[in-house]
């Protein structure tokens, strides 16, 4: 769908991945509400957007279910009715499994996963109650398809993230609602930093501690793609109604190999025809 004039709720849209999704936005003529956890990002980003384009900016902390709703109502007050909801907050939480605590845990999850999960509840019902339709995407990872190493908490997420957008993909479309995850691979942005905005009540139960300062002094390398090039990826994904978006064809063979694996410890037996049926109905949204 075009997204001219309509209006995109963006979360963690203040650094990176998010500003190069709101610049593409902004340029395509879409209204952008940039949600942040970080304030003097937000006045940056504003900044770098220019005084004359559409855009608002909000403090939130997607994990503050409250604090999502009073942002969802400045935004309609702003713009009027919410079109699209790109949930993209997300922090670098890696670290070797064994070291893993439950701070480590609760964090990684309660952002990378929760700030999902709290921007669809509240976001959809406002979506489908103006009746325009919209657009829901979802910032997975590359590692959501491809798990790499010293990242069990990260990936928990980014595939449940895959998952449930795969999964209410079908269900929204009755609601002209469309949805598409979004899985980039390594993209130039501010996600090393992720270490400062950790919360001190998941400090004291952590093993990463020390991984995150090392992890802050990891120079952004110029081969990682530039956070404008994925917005306008993401752009076009959102016009074409894409259930996939993907960024690197660097990593298709490894996605074949994966799969093929996965195909290849599928049971050697006759397809039983009527189980074929109930499956196929499960499978038909
Ligand atoms: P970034 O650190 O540059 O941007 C993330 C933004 O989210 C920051 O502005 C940060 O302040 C905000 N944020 C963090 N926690 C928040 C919270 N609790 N509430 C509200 N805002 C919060 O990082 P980047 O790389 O642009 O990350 C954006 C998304 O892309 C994340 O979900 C990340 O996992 C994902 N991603 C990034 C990749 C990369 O190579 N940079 C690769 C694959 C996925």
């Amino acid at each position: 769908a075009d997204v001219a004039g309509k209006t995109a709720f963006i979360t963690g849209g203040a650094n990176g991945i998010g500003l190069g999704i709101s610049r593409a936005l902004v340029r395509a003529g879409a209204n952008v509400v940039i949600a942040d956890i970080r304030p003097e990002s937000l006045a940056q980003a504003k900044a770098d957007l220019g005084a004359d384009a559409q855009v608002e900016t909000v403090q939130l902390d997607v994990t503050d279910r409250a604090g999502f709703a009073r942002a969802a109502d400045m935004a309609e007050a702003r713009f009027g009715p919410i079109h699209m909801l790109i949930g993209n907050a997300g922090i670098g939480v890696m670290g070797p499994v064994l070291d893993a605590r439950y701070d480590d845990w609760d964090w990684g999850l309660g952002v990378n996963l929760g700030g999902v999960i709290n921007g669809l509840v509240t976001l959809l019902p406002r979506i489908k109650a103006h009746g325009q339709g919209g657009q829901i995407v979802t910032t997975s990872s590359q590692s959501a398809l491809i798990p790499v190493n010293y990242s069990a908490i990260y990936t928990a997420a980014k595939a449940a993230i895959l998952g449930l957008s795969e999964a209410i993909r079908g269900e929204l479309t009755a609601e002209n609602i469309g949805v598409s995850a979004f899985m980039p691979g390594p993209v130039q942005s501010h996600i090393a930093h992720s270490g400062e905005l950790r919360p001190a009540a998941y400090r004291s139960d952590s093993g990463y501690k020390q991984r995150e300062d090392d992890l802050e002094k990891r120079p952004v390398s110029p081969l990682w793609m530039s956070a404008d090039e994925v917005g306008e990826r993401v752009l076009a994904g959102i016009r074409a109604n894409d259930l996939y978006i993907l960024t690197h064809p660097e990593f298709a063979d490894g996605m074949r190999t994966r799969f093929d694996a996965i195909l290849a410890s599928m049971p050697d037996e006759t397809i039983h025809q009527e189980r074929a049926g109930e499956i196929g109905f499960l499978l038909s949204n």
